[in-house]
C-alpha cells in the first residue's frame, strides 16, 4: 500500500511561524515546498503505466510560482476554464502540456482555445462539440485533439457534466464533418473520494464504454481523487489505484494513452493558513477565539462544508472545545467549530491545515477584507509568492461620479 503523505500535526516550528508572520504579516498562506514535492512524487510514482501524463488541476490553486513547481516535475496543466490556460501559459507551460476539460464556452473562448493550440479539448456536450466544429471550420487552426466528458449515471451520478455513451456515434459524425475524430474519453469521479475501490470498480466500465469510440487514443481520469482532511481517516490509496489501472490498460487491445488530473490530492496538504488570535471569550464551557482572518480568505470549510484541522503551538495537556471565529460578524464566519485546542491568548498563532487546494483560489472580497499574502517555505528559505492586498483592491474598477464629468 502506498501511504498517502498526510500533514503531520505540527507543520513547522512556532519560531518559524512567528518569523513568517513578522516578515509577511498575518493572515498568511504558507506553502511547504518539500511537502508539495513529496506529494507530486508519490502520485507520479504510483502509476507504472508507461504512457501516463499528469495534469495538475489548477482550478484548485492558480499561483504561478506553484504551477512552476508542477512544471519542473514534468506535469502539465488541466484547465477548467480559459483563465486556467492563461495562468498556465504565464507559468511557462507550452500549449501542448495543457489539457482543457471544461464546460460551456462561448464562441470567442472556443476561438481562443483553438488558437492557443493546446494538447486536448474534452467537451461536455454535443452542443459544445457542434459549436467548436463550426468555429474550427471557419478559420485556420492547429488540428485539435478532441475528447468527450463522460456522463453515465451509474458511474458519474446525476452530474450536469458530460455526454452519454448513447450520443457517442452522433459525436463521431459531428467531428468527422470537419475531418476530426473523437480521440478521448474523460471521466470525473465526483469530488474528493477517498474510497479507492469506488475508482477501481469504475475502470472496467469506463474501458468498455471507451471502446465504443472507434478512434479512441486516450483516457483521462479527471480529478475527484480524495485527500484525507480528517488525518486519522481513510486516505485514497494511489498505489492500489495505479497498479490496477496500469494492469487493466496494459491488457487493452489497442494502445491507450492515460491522463491523470489530480487537483486537491496534489496540493491540499502542502499549505497552512496562519492567523493570530485577536480576541478570546468563553461561552459556558466553550472557548471562543477571534482570529485576524475570515471565511472570505478561506471559504471552503464553513461556507461550502468540509473540515480543516486547526492547530496551535501552545503546550498544554488540557484541551477545550473551541470555536475559531473570523473577524467579521457574518453568521457563518467560523474557521473551525468544536475544535480541541488549548487555552489561547491574544497574539497566539493558529494554523489552519490542508488549505493548499480551493483555499486562496476560492477566497473573495466578500466582507471587504483584502486577501492574505502567500509564501513558499523551503528547507532553509522562504519567499513571497503573492503580495498581500490592501484596501485599494476594494476600489478596483469602481467608477466614481466625478470620473464621469
Ligand atoms: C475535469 C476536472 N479535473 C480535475 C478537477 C480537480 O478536482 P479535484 O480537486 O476534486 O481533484 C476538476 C475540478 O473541478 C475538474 O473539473
Amino acid at each position: 500500500m502506498t501511504k498517502y503523505f498526510v500533514a503531520s500535526v505540527i507543520p513547522f516550528s512556532q519560531t518559524t511561524a512567528k518569523e513568517l508572520l513578522n516578515i509577511y504579516g498575518s493572515p498568511l498562506y504558507v506553502y511547504q515546498l518539500d511537502r508539495l514535492l513529496e506529494t507530486i512524487d508519490l502520485i507520479t510514482n504510483s502509476i507504472p503505466y508507461p504512457q501516463t501524463k499528469f495534469q495538475f488541476a489548477s482550478v484548485t490553486n492558480g499561483n504561478v510560482a506553484l504551477l512552476k513547481v508542477f512544471k519542473n516535475k514534468g506535469w502539465g496543466i488541466h484547465a477548467n476554464t480559459p483563465g486556467d490556460i492563461h495562468l498556465a501559459l504565464a507559468a511557462g507551460f507550452m500549449p501542448d502540456r495543457i489539457v482543457y476539460s471544461g464546460s460551456n464556452l462561448d464562441r470567442v473562448e472556443m476561438r481562443q482555445m483553438l488558437t492557443w493550440g493546446i494538447d486536448a479539448i474534452n467537451l461536455d456536450s454535443l452542443s459544445q462539440l457542434e459549436t467548436l466544429i463550426d468555429v474550427y471550420s471557419r478559420d485556420e487552426y492547429p488540428k485539435p485533439k478532441l475528447g468527450l466528458r463522460l456522463n453515465f449515471p451509474p458511474l458519474t451520478g446525476a452530474s450536469r457534466i458530460g455526454v452519454h455513451p448513447d450520443e457517442f456515434d452522433r459525436a463521431n459524425e459531428i467531428a468527422r464533418r470537419a475531418g476530426l475524430t473523437i480521440a478521448g474519453l474523460h471521466f470525473y469521479r465526483g469530488t474528493g473520494t477517498n474510497a479507492t475501490q469506488a475508482f477501481v470498480d469504475a475502470i472496467e466500465t469506463i474501458l468498455s464504454l471507451a471502446a465504443r469510440l472507434r478512434d479512441l487514443a486516450y483516457l483521462d481520469f479527471g480529478g475527484g481523487f480524495g485527500y484525507p482532511y480528517h488525518h486519522e481517516k481513510v486516505a485514497f490509496d494511489w498505489g492500489e489505484f495505479g497498479r490496477i489501472l496500469s494492469d487493466k490498460l496494459a491488457r487493452c487491445d489497442r494502445p491507450i494513452a492515460l491522463t491523470i488530473e489530480p487537483g486537491r490530492a496534489a496540493i491540499a496538504g502542502s499549505a497552512v493558513l496562519l492567523a493570530r488570535v485577536v480576541a478570546t471569550k468563553w461561552q459556558g464551557e466553550k472557548q471562543m477565539i477571534g482570529v485576524d482572518t475570515t471565511v472570505a480568505n478561506l471559504s471552503v470549510p464553513s461556507v461550502h462544508g468540509g473540515y480543516r484541522e486547526i492547530i496551535s503551538w501552545q503546550n498544554s495537556d488540557e484541551l477545550f472545545t473551541t470555536d475559531v471565529c473570523g473577524n467579521t460578524t457574518y453568521s457563518r464566519d467560523y474557521l473551525g467549530r468544536n475544535c480541541q485546542l488549548p487555552r489561547l491568548n491574544i497574539d497566539d498563532i493558529i494554523a489552519i491545515q490542508d488549505v493548499g487546494a480551493y483555499g486562496y483560489a476560492m477566497s473573495s472580497h466578500f466582507l471587504h477584507r483584502p486577501r492574505p499574502a502567500e509564501v513558499l517555505l523551503a528547507k532553509d528559505s522562504h519567499r513571497l509568492i503573492r503580495g498581500r492586498e490592501d484596501y485599494r483592491v476594494l476600489l478596483n474598477n469602481q467608477i466614481f461620479e466625478e470620473d464621469r464629468s
